[in-house]
């Protein structure tokens, strides 16, 4: 695999000689010497599976791109949190943030490591295959992580993997590329949406169940509880009977994901990477942060 710089800058080696760029700072090195922002590894082009998902995804990104839900949002904030309690009394940390997305500026979780914010700790450095917006704010690598390796120097304390975990075909090679990128002593969090039912069902039962006490007028209370019981609850009971049947059988539950964790399953995926030395599971949702020590 050859990687090549951003336009504008100088190519990466494709001689074989086991030139790779170096992260310097908030920068790449290139074997010519010269510095760069910004890397642009080659396309997995043979993945056409992997394309299609990515293809199918890309407007659900761009459509919540400037203005995130209100929920989601919650949940950033509490991620943030999450990765600064892990960074407490660390520094100088060189961060990967996988599949960061395609913003201009720092993911909302990733605010910490803005350098505007206050003493520049550790070094961010955003990876994700979409090229995104034209200038990032921050160092990054177009590409997938998978490719990673072979165009970069192994340069890595600590891995982000922001509901991206899901999007990556093949967790063993995700786990490869990792530790070949990893310093020692490197950790990876993780945040992963969960698809247990009855997981889910506890939002949707605060969804529902809000509203019905908004009002307390008896005729209104009696409308929105037979509206309930009606119509919404066997909705999404036939709905959740199909979601079930398609995680029991291992069929997909959408074109966008190649895994569908769930409480049972999620435990297995991160032990691939390492120890998990730590949980959290925000409150009310179908949500899991963990933290896993890679192997030494
Ligand atoms: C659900 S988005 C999450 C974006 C961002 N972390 C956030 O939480 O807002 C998943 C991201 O993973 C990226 N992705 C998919 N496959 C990947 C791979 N093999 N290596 C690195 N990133 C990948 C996608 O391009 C996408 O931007």
């Amino acid at each position: 695999m050859t990687g090549r710089a951003a336009p504008g800058t100088s190519d990466l080696p494709h001689d074989g000689s086991g030139h790779r760029a170096q992260l310097a700072g908030t920068s790449f090195r290139l074997a010519d010497g010269t510095t760069s922002r910004r890397l642009t590894l080659d396309g997995p082009a043979a993945d056409k599976e992997w394309a299609a998902k990515q293809a199918e995804a890309l407007p659900h990104y761009e459509s919540d791109i400037d203005r995130p839900p209100a929920a989601v949002l919650a949940l950033y904030r509490a991620f943030e949190n999450y990765i600064a309690r892990f960074l407490y009394g660390r520094r100088d940390l060189a961060v990967l943030d996988v599949g960061c997305g395609l913003g201009a500026t720092l993911p909302p979780y990733a605010g910490l490591f803005d350098p505007g914010r206050g003493a520049v700790e550790n070094v961010y450095v955003g990876l994700d295959p979409f090229a995104g917006a034209a200038e990032r704010a921050y160092p990054f690598v177009q590409g997938r992580l998978e490719d990673l390796p072979e165009a970069i120097e192994p340069a890595f304390d600590l891995f982000l993997f922001a509901t991206s975990l899901d999007h990556i075909r093949s967790l063993g090679e995700a786990a490869a590329a990792v530790r070949r990128l990893a310093r020692p002593g490197a950790h990876a969090i993780f945040w992963v949406g969960l698809r247990d039912n009855a997981l889910l069902g506890r939002t949707l039962g605060m969804t529902h169940l809000q509203p019905l006490f908004a009002d307390l007028g008896p005729i209104a209370f009696l409308g929105r509880w037979l509206k309930l019981a009606l119509y919404d609850l066997p909705r999404h009971y036939a709905y959740f009977r199909r979601q079930n049947w398609r995680l029991r059988h291992g069929r997909p539950l959408d074109r966008l994901h190649f895994h569908y964790f769930t409480t049972l399953t999620i435990e297995g995926a991160l032990r691939t990477f390492g120890d998990v030395i730590d949980r959290f599971a925000p409150p009310g949702g179908a949500d899991l942060f963990a933290t896993v020590r890679l192997p030494a």
